[in-house]
This record gives structure tokens, sequence and C-alpha cells, in this order.
């Protein structure tokens, strides 16, 4: 799909369908559709004039009320020159944000899609359409436009695609570089969305060390690939203990990007480290069958920290940025390791393996210490990491961890200028008590049940040094299990851009 800016006046554009989200405002009444906010007026006019009424009769009606995502059709608008103009309800906000945009524009694309229209424009005209706004409408036309069927193969599945997203812009801008950006963290996410999706038979943890080399040699970013060996001689015993259950053997992507000038006011180096678990089966401690399969969702970490380092790559921020992706299969065998084995992690730290399905803390922590003899100054982690973070948050906000509240405000105005949701989840000493082990410095799980996505933030926080880390708790909102009337069912792409965001507002 090609997404192209389009100038024509509404009324004019000669796509299959335009959509008009502007001035569609959930109202109580047709009353208050005659005092639309300024910027919708002209538009709601001049397309209502053009209907001859359509859309003052939806709303009079109630077939249609302006809720966000809510839609409606009409096909050959009389004094139009597209096929047909679609409506998209923006809830009862003023005005639009970027979070609701991007969404409009993934309802629009998926309308368009599912009604066998190849080219659709998203109205603007009478919006004062800035950059930020350009972005977000790119992006989320990318996002709706993914599909998890790359392996139904019905040819049908491909007669009904849109060639071409137009955005309506004023005849002159300057919005050609939001367009770019918009794109490229579309196709990030998407990136880590289509290897998400991949089931652990095909995406192996060396088939998914490929796909990161790949990614890397397509966006001119240095990628070393550890191997078992490597990671023997480096100590890595935590990481080489989860993965010993599986005949696929680990790897650890590493990433690199720095900028072509570096930062003179800044010497910080940024570690991006993703959980990269291609199929979690528990291990020995096996999980019950119903609902494994979904465990190929176990590596939406390091796909996140794959998507974003080829968005950083072509955005090129100012600070020196590094990708760390442990990855491994969480097999039982009879090579597997067992509940209470002890194994010692890169840092010298021993620890007692009480669980085996606790193993995304194990790849984590060697991830961790590797990235800080690297030189990071600053970590964040994206892991789907706990069932627990489900239980506290559903599938709406994702966990945050962390031992530093800078850096945390400096990640939340990132993720917030994007549209992610990441709550803020208590660290206390008390929560580092509930880990303890008789027979090592450590265990991998606490003795009880509840506040299992802190203890094991807490487990992680014990290998950063006490270096600014940030820890996301993905595992609740990295699968969508319902698709959205802007996102198909299956991987989100959480994270991708809440981090690339972080990289580019660093200074
Ligand atoms: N990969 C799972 C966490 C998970 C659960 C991800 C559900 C996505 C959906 C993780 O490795 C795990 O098994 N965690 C255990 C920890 C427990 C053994 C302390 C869990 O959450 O149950
Ligand atoms: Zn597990
Ligand atoms: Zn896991």
């Amino acid at each position: 799909m090609e997404i192209l800016f389009q100038t024509s006046r509404a009324t004019a554009i000669e796509t299959g369908l335009v959509a008009a989200i502007g001035f569609v405002r959930e109202q109580d009444a047709l009353a208050s559709t005659r005092e639309l906010h300024a910027s919708g007026r002209e538009l709601f006019e001049a397309l209502n004039t053009a209907t001859r009424g359509w859309i003052e009769d939806v709303f009079l009606r109630g077939e249609f009320t302006g809720k966000a995502c809510e839609t409606a059709l009409l096909h050959r608008p009389a004094g139009m020159a597209a096929k047909a103009l679609l409506l998209v309800g923006g809830g009862r906000r003023a005005n639009w944000n970027t979070a609701e945009l991007r969404k409009a524009a993934g309802v629009v694309l998926r309308t368009a899609k599912s009604k066998g229209f190849r080219d659709v424009c998203l109205l603007t005209e009478g919006e004062e359409v800035n950059a930020a706004m350009v972005s977000a409408i790119a992006e989320g036309a990318l996002l709706g436009d993914f599909e998890p069927d790359a392996h139904k193969t019905d040819p049908k599945k491909n007669e009904k695609v849109v060639d071409r997203f137009y955005i309506q812009v004023p005849p002159r801008h300057t919005l050609d570089n939001a367009l770019v950006r918009g794109t490229v963290l579309g196709e990030a996410q998407n990136l880590a969305r289509t290897l998400i999706n991949e089931p652990a038979n095909l995406l192996t943890p060396q088939k998914l060390a490929q796909a990161a080399s790949d990614m890397a040699a397509r966006n001119g970013l240095e990628c070393e690939i550890l191997d078992r060996a490597r990671m023997q001689q480096l100590g890595m015993g935590a990481l080489l203990g989860v993965a010993q259950g599986s005949l696929e053997p680990p790897a650890m992507a590493v990433i690199k990007y720095s900028p072509a000038v570096s930062p003179l006011s800044s010497s910080a180096h940024l570690a991006l480290i993703g959980k990269g678990v291609t199929f979690d089966t528990g291990g020995i401690s096996i999980k019950p069958s119903e609902g494994m399969e979904k465990m190929k969702y176990d590596m939406a970490g390091a796909a996140a920290v794959i998507g974003a380092m080829q968005a950083i790559a072509r955005l090129k921020p100012s600070i020196a940025v590094t990708g760390y992706a442990p990855m491994v299969e969480n097999m039982a065998s009879d090579r597997a390791q067992r509940p209470g084995d002890i194994v010692t992690s890169m840092n010298g730290k021993t620890v007692e393996v009480l669980n085996t399905d606790a193993e995304g803390r194990l790849i984590l922590i060697d991830a961790i210490t590797y990235a800080i003899r690297n030189g990071a100054t600053h970590l964040v982690d994206a892991a789907t990491l706990t069932g627990s973070i489900a239980v506290a948050l559903a599938s709406v906000h994702a966990g945050l961890f962390t031992n530093d509240a800078e850096f945390q405000k400096r990640f939340q105005t990132a993720a917030a200028a994007e549209g992610e949701r990441f709550w803020p989840m208590p660290m206390d000493e008390e929560y580092k008590e509930m880990l303890k082990s008789a027979f090592a410095d450590l265990p991998n799980i606490s003795g009880g049940r509840y506040g299992g996505s802190i203890t094991a933030a807490k487990f992680l926080e014990e290998f950063v040094e006490g270096k600014p880390w940030i820890h996301l708790d993905i595992a609740g909102t990295a699968w969508l299990d319902d698709a959205k009337p802007f996102l198909s069912k299956g991987p989100t792409g959480i994270a991708v851009r809440s981090m690339v965001r972080l990289a580019e507002d660093w200074l």
C-alpha cells in the first residue's frame, strides 16, 4: 500500500472511498450537529449539501451517533466525485488528538478494505493539519492494514487490498517528513507484528536472529549474533540453562545504531532489551495445554526491539542505541533444566530455578549484564514476562517498573506522545524480600502467588547495577484476542513507538 497526499477539495476527489472524520462528533441530538466545532463546520456543510442532507438524516434517525470508531457509509453520493462517502465517529472530544487519529485512520483503512475499495482518501479539510497529525494518520493506516493471515493459502484473500491511501492536505504544505515518519513507525510495528505472529516451528531462535540481522543489513546497522559457544565464554549461565532443553540453539542479537555526529551534550547510550522466547512451554514446570499455542508470542519484546531498531536506523536520532534480543525456546526434554537447578548468571550471581516457567527473567538478566558491560548507561527492557500483569491491568495498560523517577518521566512523556499506555507499578523493598533462596543468591520466583509481576521486576532490578532502568511487562498487551475496528486480532506491536520516541526526543 502506498500512502500519498491529496490536495483536491473533498467533493472533487476521485477515489473509490472518501472518509470524513473531522466533524463527526458524538452528538446527543441533531441540534448539536449544528454546533459543530468551528473547523468541522465547513466540511460538514459541503458534504451534507453534496449528499442532499444524508449526513443530517443519519444523525437525526440515530443511525449514526458519532461514537468513536462508529461508521456510516453512503454509496454514490450525488454531488461528489468519489464512489462512496464514509463517516467515522470521533467520540465526544472537541478536537482530534493523535491517538484518536491513528485509530480513525485504521478504521478507514479496514472499512475500505473489507468493502473492496482499492483507494481511499481521508479528509482533513477545514482542520489545521500538522506534522504530528499526518504521522499518526499514516501510521494508523499501516497498522490497520496488517493481517495475521500470512499462512492462509486462499488466493482470494489478496483480492481485498487497499493500494493507495490518500491523506488530504492543503496545497502548500511542508508535511513530507511527517509522512515519512508515520510510515517508518507503522512499518517498524508491522515488522514486529509479522515476527510475533510467526508460529514457533517456523520462527526458531536461529530464524529470529536471522530476521534481526536481515533487518540490520537492510537498514545499514551493525548486527552481531552471539551463539552458544560465545555465550558459554561470556558466562551466560542463566540464559543457557533455559536454552538447554531445546534442540534449537539459542542466539542473542546485538544491533547497534550510532548517530553520525555524536551529541556533545550527552554521553548517554541507550540499551533496548527484548525477551525473545520463541516458544514457552514452561519447561519441566510445564504450562497447562489450554491456550499454550499463544506462547509463540513470548518473543514480542525481542520483536519490538528489532522493529524499534529499524525505525531508529531510518529516523536517525542523536543518541547511541543498541538493541539486545536474547532468543531461546523454553522446552521440556531430557536435557531441560530442572526445578532446583542452580545457574550462575553472567554477573556472577547464582540463581535457584524454582520454576522453569519463569524463564524470561533468566534470559533477560544475562542480556542486561551484557548490555552494561558494553557501555549502556540507560536500559529499557520489554518482555511478555508475567501473567500477573494481565491480572492487574488487563490488556489496557502494560506495566512499567523502574528504579529511576527521572528516566520514568522521560519515558512516560515519550509514551504519552505516542498514545501507548504504561502504568507505573510499585517497587518497594518488601517485594524484594519475597525473593528468598536457601541455596543460591536468589530464587527465580517468589514464595507466594501474589504480586508476581512486581517480584519479577525486583528480580531483574538485582542485575541492573544501579543504572537507570525501565522494565515494561507487555504480557497483557502484546496480543489482541479480539480484533478492534482499527486493528486485527493478534500481535499489537506494543512498545515499539514509545522506545523509538524515547530515542528521538532524548536531548
Ligand atoms: N511467558 C510467560 C508469561 C505470559 C503469560 C506471557 C501469559 C503472556 C501471556 C512467562 O514466562 C511465565 O510463564 N511466567 C509465569 C511466572 C510464574 C512461573 C512465576 C507466569 O506468569 O505464570
Ligand atoms: Zn514461562
Ligand atoms: Zn515466557
